[in-house]
């Protein structure tokens, strides 16, 4: 029997090409051109689940896109791993900054990926992430090392909310019964130090409309005279938040848990250099809540950021005009204990609240779910931790993360299990940016490191 280095080192050009197949694949589930793509991605996987040794693999159907599911069972008395994964992606403009084109991924090195990186959208996020536990079940199944059952379910609509797999979960708890759910769809300090994900933020994520006139105006007959629905809006944003860069919404912080000192300290001893921070962002200075450090910002700060705002001229050369209307998408990252509801509530109510006479505002929720954290005293992350300390000989740091899986929180909910979050990926990999790229370094030491996570988590479970 090989070992999973070996089995790895020798079958890695096909790892590697297995996956530029699957990347090559537009799974864009926020644009419906692309909704073909996006089942055909479904048939693919399903198809590697099948090759990489599940038993029974199904696209169920949902209201949305589907749901591929695989199993894998050996043993009803042994313990259950589902692996979750989505198989969409984020759409990849601005297409003109890509270097090479998204769905054509190339192999290049980088600096933070001297053994190279593959570049594509949905590389690391999370096509390459999820396929690296497909790899692992078939290294896992070859070699009759797979000590757990397994279960795999693997959503298409994860990157616009994951409304129909909360439908699906729902309707499906005794069919995805499990011992753990383990996910690789977050990042890791470097490829020296691992860490294990401890926590994501929640998010309320609105859209508003300003709306003025009933026309657009000329702005030099009407302005002055009239309310501008542009002006008001930007107005409005910045009144969001106040000098110290606090949420100035009524009630917004009423259940942010305030971590203790000594939680702020253990956090403070991860490695960061905050010169390389701005470096790599080239920016001068960071800016955030004062009061808080850079890494307390963005993991255990709960924040208001604008995503998209828009209205009037924006083409070429000068136009006078006074637009009838103005927009903004608007997101809140929440921390555990925050009810994205009540958020977006409380958003729209202030939001209309600061609104001028002469203009009406118009508040659409978008999606958005719940915070979660995970405890360390748990077996699943032990048995994580223990992987990760002998795959790179340093074990791994807890670490709570700025981002959102919105359907994490549900699974705690309605599966009663714990969720691992083991994730490969780093924050300079681009993930929804322009020349998004997963290094092969990562790839393949995950690939590495998951079937020892089962090993672990069935020795611990005993
Ligand atoms: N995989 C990311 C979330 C992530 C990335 C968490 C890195 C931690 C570290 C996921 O695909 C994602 O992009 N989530 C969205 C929310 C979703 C509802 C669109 C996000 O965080 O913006
Ligand atoms: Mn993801
Ligand atoms: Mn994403």
């Amino acid at each position: 029997m090989e070992n999973i280095k070996s089995y790895v080192s020798q079958h890695k050009d096909r790892f590697i090409n297995e996956l530029i197949e699957l990347l090559k694949i537009p799974s864009i589930s926020a644009d419906s051109a692309y909704s073909q793509d996006v089942l055909n991605t479904a048939d693919a996987v399903k198809n590697a689940l099948k090759k990489a040794g599940c038993d029974t693999v199904e696209i169920c159907e949902t209201p949305g896109y589907p749901i591929v599911y695989g199993e894998k069972i050996i043993d009803k008395n042994l313990p259950t791993v589902l692996v979750y994964g989505h198989y969409d992606v984020q759409p990849a403009d601005p297409i003109e900054l890509w270097d090479s084109p998204p769905f054509e991924p190339v192999i290049k090195k980088t600096e933070k990926h001297p053994d190279g990186a593959i570049f594509a959208r949905g590389a690391c996020d999370d096509k390459g992430q999820m396929y690296m536990h497909v790899k692992a079940l078939e290294y896992m199944t070859v070699n009759g090392k797979l000590p757990c059952n397994v279960k795999f379910m693997i959503e298409g609509e994860e990157e616009i909310g994951s409304s129909s797999l909360a439908w699906f979960v729902e309707r499906n708890q005794e069919k995805l019964s499990n011992d753990v759910i383990l996910i690789s769809d977050t990042g890791m300090i470097s490829n020296l130090q691992p860490s294990i994900t401890t926590g994501l933020r929640g998010l309320s994520y609105v859209e508003v409309e300003i709306t003025g006139p009933n026309r657009d105006l000329h702005s030099g007959l009407y302005g002055g005279a009239v309310a501008n629905p542009i002006n008001i809006l930007a107005k409005m944003i910045a009144s969001l938040h106040d000098s110290n860069n606090h949420i100035t919404i009524p009630g917004f912080y009423d259940h942010v848990e305030e971590l203790s000192l000594d939680e702020r300290a253990e956090m403070a001893k991860a490695p960061f250099s905050l010169d390389a921070y701005k470096k790599a962002l080239n920016i001068d200075d960071v800016y955030g809540e004062t009061g808080y450090t850079t890494n307390e910002r963005n993991s255990i700060r709960p924040t208001l950021d604008v995503n998209g705002i828009w209205g009037g001229y924006t083409g070429e050369g000068a136009k006078t005009v006074i637009a009838s209307k103005a927009y903004a998408k608007i997101s809140m990252r929440l921390v555990p204990n925050q009810d994205n509801l009540n958020i977006t509530e409380l958003f729209t109510k202030h939001f209309e609240s600061i609104a001028p006479k002469s203009v009406t505002v118009k508040v659409t929720p978008h999606h958005g779910g719940q915070g979660y954290v995970t405890p360390t005293d748990n077996i699943g992350y032990k048995a994580a931790n223990r992987a990760y300390t002998e795959s790179f000989g340093v074990p791994a740091i807890p670490q709570r993360s700025g981002g959102s899986i919105p359907i994490v929180a549900l699974f705690e909910k309605e599966l009663k299990s714990k969720i691992i979050l083991m994730g490969f990926g780093l924050d300079s990999d681009a993930i929804h940016s322009p020349n998004e790229h997963f290094g092969i370094f990562n790839y393949l030491k995950g690939i590495e490191t998951i079937p020892l996570f089962y090993k672990y988590f069935l020795e611990m479970s005993k």
